[in-house]
C-alpha cells in the first residue's frame, strides 16, 4: 500500500512544478530602468549568484548605488538597491505589491505550497500569524535549556590541539537543534531514522531543486533519489505529527507543539497536517545551514583575535549575553550568509524616486549594505562593539531581511548562537591554526567559509 508520504509527496511535486508565470516588461519599461551591464543574461546570473562577492561591488562602482541586472530564468530584470533609505522603502512596501514568495518558487516541490517562504498576500499573512507565537520571546526562552544541552553535548566531543573545520561541527549542532527543538523529536530510534533523511534533504543542490520541476528529469537517478528521500522523510514527519496530535502538549516546549496549539482567528481551525509538514521542512531548510554558517564565522573571528577571544570568554563566564550576541551580529554583518532579499512587483512602485514597472524585481543587497563605509565605519574590521554603542542604524544591518518578510527565525538563531558560543567559550580556548585564513565561498544560496572556518581548541 502506498504510504501517506508517497501519495502526498508525489501530488505536491506535480502541483508545485508548474512553470513560473512572469510579467514581460515592454521596451519602454526596460529603457527606463536604472543602468546595468549588457552582458548575456547567463553571465549576469552567474556573476550575481556565483561570484557575488566580486560582482555586486564591481557593479556598484561602475553604475552607482542603484543598478539593474538581468537574471535567469527568462532574463528577469532585478534592480539592486543598498542605501538605507531605499531599503526602508522596499521593506515597508505594501505586501500586496511587493511579493517575496514568487522568487522562491524553485523550492516549491520540496517545501510545498503552504511554505511561509513561498506564499504571498493572504496566505502568507495567515501562515505568518500561525507561526509567530512559536518564535515569540517567551517561546524562545522555553527552547533555551534544550539548545544549551545540545551545545554542551556537541562541544564535549571536540578534539583538542588539532585543527578542525568548525563549519561542519556547527552544522551538526544546528541540525540537532532543528530535530529536537523544532520538530520536538527526542526518541533516539526516531532521531536515528530522521538524521540521514534530513541530511540528504538539506544537501539537495540547486540543480536538483530545479530539475524536480521537470517531469522528464524526475525519472533520472539523482532526481529519483531525491524524491525517494522526500517520500521517506514525509512519512516520518507525518508520523511525528500524528503522534504529537495524540499527545498531551501541556509542558512541551518545541516549535511543532506550539504550532499545533494555534488556531485561525477566523475559521477556528488549526494547521492541517500538510501545512505543518510544509512549515517544518521550510524551517529545516531555512534555519539549519544559515545559523551554522554565521556561528562558524563568529568562531573564526574569535579565534583570530586573542583580545576579542578573551573579552568573549569573560562575557561567557559573566553571563554577558549581549556581548556574545554582538559578536554574532558582527559576524553576520562582515560575512553575510544570504546576499540579498528580493521582492517581485505586482504593480508599479517608486523607490528612491525611481519609478519601476509592474513585473520588475527589486533587491535589498545585504552584501553592499553591510560593506558601506558610510554606514559601518572601518567596515572591514571585526568590531562587535559597534552593536553595543548604538552605531548601527536601522536598515543598515539586514542579515535577516526586513518588513513583513523578515526572517521569522532571527531571534531563534541569535538565541541558539549565543547558547553555542557560551558553551564553546566556557569549555575551551579558541584559536585559528597558525597562518590560517578564510574567505567566503558560494554554496547553493548561502556564502560559507571556503576553508570551513578552521579552529584549534584547548580545554581550559
Ligand atoms: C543566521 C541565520 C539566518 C539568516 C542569516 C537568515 C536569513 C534570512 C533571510 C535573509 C530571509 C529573507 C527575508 C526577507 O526576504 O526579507 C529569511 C527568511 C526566513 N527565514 Fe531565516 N535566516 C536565518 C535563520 C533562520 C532560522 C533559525 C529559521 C527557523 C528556525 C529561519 C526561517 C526563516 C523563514 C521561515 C523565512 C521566511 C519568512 C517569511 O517569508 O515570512 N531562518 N531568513
Amino acid at each position: 500500500m502506498a504510504s501517506i508520504g508517497m501519495q502526498s509527496t508525489m501530488t505536491r511535486i506535480e502541483r508545485m512544478s508548474r512553470p513560473m508565470g512572469g510579467v514581460h516588461l515592454d521596451d519602454a519599461d526596460v529603457a527606463a530602468l536604472p543602468p546595468g551591464p549588457h552582458w548575456p543574461v547567463f553571465f549576469q546570473s552567474v556573476g550575481l549568484l556565483r561570484f557575488r562577492h566580486w560582482f555586486q561591488p564591481a557593479m556598484q562602482r561602475k553604475y552607482g548605488d542603484v543598478f539593474t541586472v538581468r537574471v535567469l530564468p527568462k532574463g528577469r530584470h532585478l534592480v539592486v538597491f543598498n542605501r538605507p533609505e531605499h531599503i526602508k522603502e522596499i521593506f515597508a512596501g505594501d505586501p500586496e505589491v511587493f511579493h517575496a514568495g514568487k522568487g522562491n518558487s524553485i523550492l516549491g516541490p520540496v517545501m510545498g505550497e503552504h511554505s511561509l517562504l513561498l506564499t504571498d498576500s493572504k496566505e502568507h499573512k495567515r501562515a505568518r500569524k500561525m507561526l509567530m507565537p512559536a518564535f515569540s520571546g517567551q517561546a524562545l526562552r522555553g527552547y533555551q535549556a534544550v539548545v544549551t544541552g545540545l551545545a554542551q553535548a556537541e562541544v564535549a566531543t571536540w578534539p583538542e590541539a588539532k585543527a578542525f573545520r568548525s563549519l561542519e561541527r556547527m552544522n551538526a549542532v544546528t541540525l540537532e537543534v532543528i530535530l529536537q527543538v523544532v520538530f520536538g523529536v527526542t526518541d533516539e530510534a526516531r532521531l536515528a531514522k530522521l538524521r540521514p533523511l534530513v541530511n540528504a534533504t538539506v544537501q539537495v543542490s540547486p540543480a536538483i531543486f530545479l530539475g524536480l520541476n521537470f517531469p522528464g528529469l524526475r525519472r533520472l537517478k539523482p532526481w529519483r533519489n531525491a524524491i525517494d528521500n522526500q517520500i521517506k522523510l514525509d512519512d516520518v514527519i507525518y508520523d511525528v505529527i500524528a503522534q504529537r496530535r495524540a499527545a498531551d502538549l501541556e509542558g512541551r516546549s518545541d516549535v511543532l507543539s506550539r504550532m499545533l496549539l494555534e488556531v485561525d482567528d477566523e475559521t477556528g481551525a488549526g494547521l492541517t497536517d500538510a501545512e505543518l509538514r510544509d512549515q517544518l521542512v521550510t524551517l529545516l531548510l531555512a534555519g539549519h545551514e544559515t545559523t551554522a554558517t554565521g556561528l562558524s564565522w563568529a568562531l573564526y573571528e574569535i579565534g583570530k583575535d586573542p583580545a576579542l577571544e578573551q573579552r568573549a570568554r569573560e562575557a561567557a563566564s559573566a553571563g554577558d549575553d549581549d556581548f556574545l550576541e554582538a559578536v554574532l551580529k558582527e559576524a553576520l554583518r562582515l560575512h553575510p550568509v544570504i546576499p540579498m532579499a528580493v521582492r517581485h512587483l505586482m504593480a508599479p512602485a517608486t523607490i528612491g524616486g525611481i519609478d519601476l514597472p509592474r513585473g520588475a524585481n527589486v533587491a535589498a543587497s545585504i552584501l553592499l549594505a553591510h560593506a558601506s563605509e558610510d554606514q559601518h565605519p572601518d567596515h572591514l574590521t571585526f568590531r562587535p562593539e559597534r552593536f553595543l554603542e548604538g552605531e548601527v542604524h536601522p536598515n543598515t544591518w539586514i542579515p535577516f531581511g526586513g518588513g513583513v518578510r523578515r526572517c521569522i527565525g532571527a531571534g531563534f538563531s541569535l538565541m541558539e548562537g549565543v547558547a553555542v558560543l557560551r558553551e564553546v567559550l566556557s569549555a575551551y580556548d579558541v584559536r585559528i591554526p597558525e597562518g590560517s585564513t578564510d574567505e567566503p565561498k558560494v554554496r547553493n544560496i548561502t556564502s560559507v567559509p571556503r576553508n570551513g572556518a578552521r579552529i584549534v581548541v584547548t580545554r581550559r
